[in-house]
């Protein structure tokens, strides 16, 4: 799909969001392994959500939809079934490395495979710490998926991660339910923490300290019912919209500000932005509030080391933002960004160089001067929802024509970005 960006005008209005697409997928999950019956409310309903859900249905788990309640029946975490064909994870990250996680604890083989952007996606990261457990796993060279899993009970280890990855210490996490003893993940720094407020909250026996996560082998999980919060990656594009069309401002409901996800508020703030939170609440340990923006003129920033998994997936529509800041932006120690759903740091930087912008690629990240003057343009998505929808709230702003390919991508986190953006857009 090609996609024509509307451009905008002032708006004074509220809106939501779509669920936490991450803390979607450990509801749907974590409750097909607990026992007990659970309902789950704003689930997001994006095609990734959707992948796990199919995934989790060929192991045999029910999963109906009632009045857009979610009912899963959970299994108990011995209880899926062998499924009898490959698990598409789709484009989806986090439902191939999760599930991987459980899939190394059960009692019999499968293999886990996804679209082709997936399966260009490292994998070693889960695979060596999985195979030191215990798991007999195959891959293509030993990195890329399909996946095939052979289960078994595991053993707890001490595992020691090079990068900071919340899909990697979920995964550890989930075979350490499998495991005897205590299994502890330690990360360079913390990335989002939903498995182990989720999982604390269905019973299970986690220990933080610091950088270092603990779980105990084989814990009786108990249904609960759950709210998912609205998104805050997707809130960002709006957040971001609102900052920069003059004289507008914006509510966005309930949207989630666990402090492992909301780096790019303290970052926004700190370059000058006007966001507010109103009415603050949690559910399941998941703190959530109402979010108001107002327009705002931006300085540059810094955003280095221990700030970038706190906003892992908002740097795109933050480099967006950047070019119309008055000064400089620099973004560093942010290399996992090549290795997303497409590599971020070369999409953005190929995308902003069409628009007549000028930014520097750093292996690990980029530079980004302020106040460019820049034009529409005809971009690439490159396939990557994230990148569709930061250069669609740019093109905005722009003169000129910006025409986004391969923009049925948004899909993937967002359906309906484009209705809301063109809402927006028409003001008042
Ligand atoms: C996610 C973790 C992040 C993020 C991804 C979703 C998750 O990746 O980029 O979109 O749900 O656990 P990392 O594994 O790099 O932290």
């Amino acid at each position: 799909m090609r996609y024509v960006v509307p451009k905008a005008k002032a708006f004074h209005k509220e809106i939501t969001v779509p669920g936490d697409k991450s803390i979607s997928h450990r509801a749907v999950m974590f409750s097909a392994l607990a026992k007990g019956i659970t309902e789950i409310t704003g689930l997001s309903l994006g095609l990734d959500v959707k992948s796990t859900i199919n995934c989790l249905r060929q192991m045999s788990v029910s999963i109906n939809f009632e009045n857009g309640i979610a009912k899963v029946y959970g299994r108990g975490h011995l209880g899926l079934k062998k499924p009898q064909v490959v698990l598409d994870a789709g484009n989806s990250g986090t439902t191939i490395r999760l599930l991987s996680g459980i899939l190394a604890g059960q009692k019999f083989s499968s293999t886990i495979s996804g679209d082709e952007s997936l399966r260009r996606r490292p994998m070693k990261r889960i695979i060596e710490p999985l195979r030191k457990m215990g798991a007999e796993i195959q891959s293509t060279q030993d990195e890329y998926a399909p996946l095939t899993i052979q289960g078994a009970v595991l053993n707890a280890w001490d595992h020691r991660l090079n990068v900071a990855s919340a899909q990697v210490k979920s995964c550890l996490l989930l075979a350490g339910m499998y495991a005897r003893g205590t299994t502890s993940i330690t990360e360079p720094v913390k990335s989002r923490d939903h498995t182990e407020r989720m999982l604390s909250a269905l019973g299970a026996g986690i220990g933080i300290n610091d950088n270092t996560v603990t779980i105990e082998g084989f814990p009786l999980l108990q249904a609960l019912s759950m709210h998912v919060p609205g998104d805050i990656s997707s809130a960002a594009f709006f957040m971001v919209a609102a900052t920069l069309i003059p004289n507008s401002d914006l509510i966005i409901k309930n949207v989630g500000i666990n402090p492992t996800r909301s780096g790019l508020i303290d970052i926004l703030r700190s370059m000058g932005a006007s966001i507010e939170y109103d009415q603050i609440r949690v559910i399941n340990y998941e703190p959530f509030c109402d979010v108001k923006i107002k327009s705002a003129e931006l300085t540059g920033a810094s955003i280095t080391r221990d700030m970038i998994p706190r906003l892992i997936d908002e740097l795109p529509i933050l480099a967006v933002a950047a070019t119309q800041a008055r000064s400089e932006t620099i973004i560093r120690d942010a290399k996992e960004l090549r290795y997303k759903e497409s590599d971020r740091i070369q999409a953005i930087v190929r995308n902003l160089r069409k628009m007549g912008g000028t930014v520097e690629e750093l292996p690990d990240g980029m530079i980004i001067p302020g106040n460019q003057q820049l034009q529409g343009a005809a971009l690439d998505s490159y396939g990557d929802h994230r990148i569709a929808m930061a250069f669609a709230v740019l093109g905005t702003i722009l003169p000129g024509e910006t025409v986004i390919e391969n923009a049925e991508c948004v899909e993937i986190s967002y359906p309906g970005f484009f209705i809301q953006l063109e809402d927006l857009c028409r003001g008042w």
